[in-house]
């Protein structure tokens, strides 16, 4: 790892740290060290660190800020990109705002409330950068953000980077069909014009109802499972009477059910076993198979 750690480090753009530990970088706060951790500035400094990781045959992938994956406890084999700088900037030109991948959903409505963009009310409180959202296709129940992403700026497989129109994209459920190999580095969403005032009440009102009915500020990935179409799986699992269950350090949150809380020093072993437990306990009462939500990634 030596010789690959020097070469990325020599890039302009760029700042390496070895064997850092994801538990510190994922809202879970569980998660190994990964073989390198690499901050790139920018989309040229980008291209040369996926460069580097091609040729060295060593396996990258791209974190956000870390609120939908389940790092295991042996960590992640190779680079974990994180996009700061140019990638965190937030511009907004009339409606349309132009997002780095870096950048949080915080900002972005922020922005949006300062200059009376609507649109992006729904994203209030919901955790992430703007990259990991258009990926999962993040939102509430019942609004993605696919509705308001106008175009994508990605660096795709040849290390190219290009934007590209929302449309030829196929997103679903918490879902984006984006090509292997490529990276999003950006998005330009797309709202309307609208008062601030009413956008600063809405945006408040989310986040209201968020801090009542989930465990906002305690260490989780947010929920653990999809909704199956019929039944809320938070609904699923309180009637299933898991709500409180708990597995080490690990526990089901007693305020929404899908969700799990690292109440400290959780392992995601622990994790994994509570989610094993829920869906089986789930499965047994409602013949219901629940589908995880949230990423699992890394080495056992
Ligand atoms: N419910 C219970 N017990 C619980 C939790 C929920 O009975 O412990 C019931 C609620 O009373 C309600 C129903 O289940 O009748 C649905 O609950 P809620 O309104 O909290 O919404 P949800 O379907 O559980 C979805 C998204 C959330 C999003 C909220 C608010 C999914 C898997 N979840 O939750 O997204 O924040 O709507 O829009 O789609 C996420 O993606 O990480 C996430 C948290």
């Amino acid at each position: 790892m030596a010789d690959i750690g020097e070469i990325i480090e020599r890039i302009p753009g760029v700042a390496v740290r070895k064997d850092e530990l994801l538990s510190l970088h994922t809202t879970l706060g569980v998660g190994g060290p990964c073989d390198l951790m690499v901050w790139v500035s920018d989309a040229p400094a980008l291209a040369e660190v996926i460069g580097a990781a091609t040729t060295e045959d060593l396996p990258f992938m791209v974190l956000g800020s870390g609120s939908n994956v389940l790092v295991r406890d042996g960590g992640i084999e190779g680079i974990v990109i994180r996009l700061t700088g140019d990638f965190a900037r937030i511009e907004v030109d009339s409606c349309r705002i132009r997002a780095g991948a870096g950048a949080d959903l915080a900002g972005v409505v922020s922005a949006a409330t300062a200059a009376g963009v609507g649109g992006f009310e729904f994203l209030g409180g919901v955790p992430g950068t703007v990259g990991g959202a258009v990926a999962g296709n993040a939102g509430t129940a019942d609004e993605w953000i696919s509705r308001r992403i106008a175009e994508l700026d990605v660096l795709d497989d040849g290390r190219r980077a290009r934007t590209v129109a929302a449309a030829g994209f196929e997103f679903g459920y918490r879902r984006a069909a984006i090509p292997a190999g490529w990276v999003i580095t950006g998005a330009v969403l797309a709202g309307y014009a609208a008062d601030v005032e009413s956008v600063r009440r809405t945006v408040e009102d989310r986040l209201e109802a968020r801090r009542r009915s989930q465990p906002v500020g305690e260490r989780t990935a947010g929920c653990v499972f999809k909704n199956p179409a019929d039944v809320p799986a938070g609904k699923l699992i309180d009637e299933a009477g898991l709500k409180g269950l708990e597995v080490g350090g690990a526990r089901v949150s007693t305020l929404h059910s899908n969700f799990i809380v690292n109440t400290g020093g959780a392992t995601a072993r622990e994790i994994l076993e509570l989610i094993q437990i829920v869906r089986k306990r789930v499965e047994d009462s409602y013949g219901t198979n629940l589908e995880l939500e949230i990423k699992v990634i890394g080495r056992n």
